[in-house]
């Protein structure tokens, strides 16, 4: 059954997921308050690099079957279910910024003269969506026909289309039957291919996003600390990680070591996470999230310390290229990116920095370039820093390098470069975390 849908916020979360229900055969309408990003997105242009998504923007703006509007007036009582899509940035003591979803229930709700369903998709501390609900339900005439339910998200950047389309699980948390009889007609078809659906509360449903997080973060440092260990014992990392990935209990997901993790997710997340366990007093659970922190900032410093050794103590007056700005491949986003802590850091030390990467834009910094490709970035390198995993990095030839930069050494940070290739074209590489690289 076709609905009419609503999706507040146009970010990487609602483009797509508007996109998305629209290919599952919905009405949908997109709200945004960036007139210029409601002129792109009616037009079949996303104003972020995601994969596939212009595909399916071009094809639903053409059918007519996906609009986007600056006006709550075109969605409020036209909408069977509106998603709320809004970002929950972080502030600066760490807790969630709750301002977005705010401004736009008092937007929204005066509205609301009908019963709807308002779900949220945004990563909320535990106790939100009630708080949110009572204030919809205050502020709109049709007062308690208006319920809320929750549905976290887990659309990984570079495949969101796809995390839309054909999500593993599908978590609902709700109130009532007719709520997740709702959320079933929206996402008919991946229910028909049979994605597997966790029907929950709302405090469930909001602290499962949050937890799912925070466990791949804590994988992340945990092989992180490990590859330290494998370093100063003599061991490979990359070894221990294929061998534990192989143990179904724990599975390879998650588990690359490297300069750690980066983005617009894992890192306030989990902060939001241990401020709010904070507050409930259980410490036990901050204390954790605090050590996957740790580990986490101490791998970039460990990563830009490496460099500086690798060119005989002192970077000042040296060049290094630094491959990659996005905080990971198939992405533009540069959001707390590792790549450009370790970039800022060797600045900062009177390094000149250049740096290339094939989607993202930085804006003009202090201090370091950005370069249109490898070759200009590797041209009279000191050093070579790969720091982003984007494919083509992968492919580099390193005999062809060789002749441009003024020292062949490279460090791995993302531990995905194949070493022989590069020591057989005579370089020097480096990976931390494999002891017989250095
Ligand atoms: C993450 C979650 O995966 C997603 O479910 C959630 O909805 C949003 O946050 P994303 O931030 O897009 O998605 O990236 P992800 O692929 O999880 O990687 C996060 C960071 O961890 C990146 O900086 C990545 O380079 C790093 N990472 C990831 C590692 O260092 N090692 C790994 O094994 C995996």
């Amino acid at each position: 059954m076709t609905l009419r849908i609503s999706v507040i916020g146009t970010g990487y979360l609602g483009s797509t997921l508007a996109a998305g229900l629209a290919e599952f055969g919905h009405e949908v309408f997109g709200v945004d308050v960036v007139p210029e990003v409601v002129k792109k997105l009616n037009a079949g242009q996303p104003h972020i690099f995601e994969n596939g998504l212009e595909h399916l923007l071009e094809q639903h703006t053409r059918s007519g079957r996906l609009r986007f509007t600056l006006d709550y007036d075109d969605i409020a009582d036209w909408a069977d279910v509106h998603f709320l899509a809004l970002g929950t940035p972080e502030l600066p003591d760490g807790s969630a910024d709750l301002s977005q979803l705010h401004a736009t229930i008092d937007a929204l709700a005066p509205k609301l003269t009908k019963p709807a369903l308002v779900v949220g998709r945004s990563t909320v501390p535990v106790g939100t969506a009630p708080a949110l609900q009572e204030r919809l339900r205050r502020l709109a005439p049709a007062g308690d026909g208006i319920e809320l339910a929750w549905q976290p998200e887990f659309l990984r950047e570079g495949f969101a289309v796809g995390d839309t389309l054909r999500p593993d699980r599908l978590v609902f948390g709700v109130q009532s039957d007719h709520a997740l009889r709702l959320l079933e007609q929206v996402y008919a078809i991946p229910l028909s291919e049979e994605t597997p659906v966790i029907t929950c509360d709302l405090a469930t449903a909001e602290l499962i996003k949050q937890a799912a997080n925070t466990f791949l973060a804590t994988k992340i440092s945990f092989i992180n600390a490990m590859a330290q260990l494998c370093q100063v014992a003599g061991g490979d990392v990359t070894v221990l990680a294929d061998a534990l990935g192989l143990d179904a209990r724990i599975g390879r997901g998650h588990l690359s070591p490297g300069l750690g993790f980066g983005g617009g997710c894992f890192p306030k997340d989990i902060r939001a996470l241990a401020v709010r366990a904070d507050e409930l007093g259980v410490n036990v659970l901050s204390d954790l999230i605090k050590s996957v922190e740790v580990i986490n900032s101490a791998q970039r410093i460990e990563l830009a310390e490496l460099a500086i050794d690798q060119v005989g103590g002192d970077v000042a007056g040296k060049k290094v290229a630094v491959l990659g700005a996005a905080f990971k491949e198939g992405t533009d986003d540069t959001r707390d990116s590792p790549s450009l802590t370790v970039a800022d850091y060797l600045h900062d030390r009177g390094a000149f920095v250049e740096v290339y990467d094939p989607q993202a834009h930085l804006a003009p910094r202090d201090g370091f370039t950005q370069v249109g490709s490898v070759t200009e970035a590797v041209r009279d390198a000191d050093i070579v820093l790969h720091l982003t995993a984007w494919p083509e990095f992968r492919y580099l030839d390193p005999a062809e390098l060789a002749p441009l930069v003024k020292s062949k050494i490279i460090i791995d940070g993302r531990l995905k470069l194949h070493a022989p290739t590069w020591r057989d074209a005579g370089w020097k590489l480096v990976q931390i975390g494999r002891a017989a690289t250095l």
